[in-house]
């Protein structure tokens, strides 16, 4: 029986595991990384499929800066290779789409395929004026907005946003820094 549940502390290791499993080292070089090094997820926002005690599923939100709009990315998700079809991976879409709404969030970006992430409500509709830190190919930079309208205007670079991890860049200077 797989269930879905908040990300804790104790599921880092196999999280980064299952990620290095289903991606190897070139998740480092992706666009996408660049908007969450160095950065925490989006509070509430990052989740395990957990099936007999085991981490076989991962996905997490982090706050970006959408050419001017507030939104989160989504990424990376991952479901353990032995694991796949069995609905888990739209499992932690459902449960990190509905949690984000329900925290007020308005869009969410991904990197990803539209035949896979357009069940879900994603589509290349309102990203063609954006852009990754990096190089990216455009029909794979989706989005959904969560309340309509959300990305309406939205242009221009898509940036980090998400709160440092403690002892990573300015944030840790102290409660001003964290403050900007
Ligand atoms: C994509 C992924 C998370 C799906 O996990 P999952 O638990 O197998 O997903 P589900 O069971 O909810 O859905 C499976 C369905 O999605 C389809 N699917 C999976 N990847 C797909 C893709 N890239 N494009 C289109 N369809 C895809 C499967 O064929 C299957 O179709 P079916 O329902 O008609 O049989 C998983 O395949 C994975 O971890 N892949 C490697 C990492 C990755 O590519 N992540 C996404 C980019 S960040």
């Amino acid at each position: 029986m797989v269930s879905i549940r908040p990300e804790r502390p104790g599921d880092i290791a196999a999280r980064e595991n299952l990620l290095d499993l289903c991606f190897g080292e070139a998740r480092f070089l992706k666009s996408s990384e660049r908007l969450r090094e160095g950065r925490r997820p989006a509070a509430g926002l990052a989740f395990v499929a957990v099936d007999h005690g085991r981490v076989v599923g991962t996905m997490r939100l982090w706050h970006v800066d959408a050419g001017g709009r507030p939104a989160l990315l989504l990424g990376p998700l991952a479901v353990d290779p032995a694991c796949r079809g069995r609905g888990i991976g739209a499992a932690l879409m459902r449960r990190g789409l509905r949690a984000a709404a329900r925290a007020g969030h308005a869009a969410v970006l991904l990197v990803g395929d539209a035949p896979y992430y357009g069940r879900f409500g994603f589509s290349a509709a309102t990203t063609g004026a954006l852009a990754m830190p990096g190089p990216f190919e455009r029909h794979r930079l989706l989005a959904s907005e969560l309340v309509p309208g959300a990305l309406d205007g939205a242009a221009g670079a898509i940036l980090a946003a998400g709160p440092r991890r403690a002892g990573e860049g300015p944030a840790a200077a102290g409660p001003l820094a964290q403050a900007a």
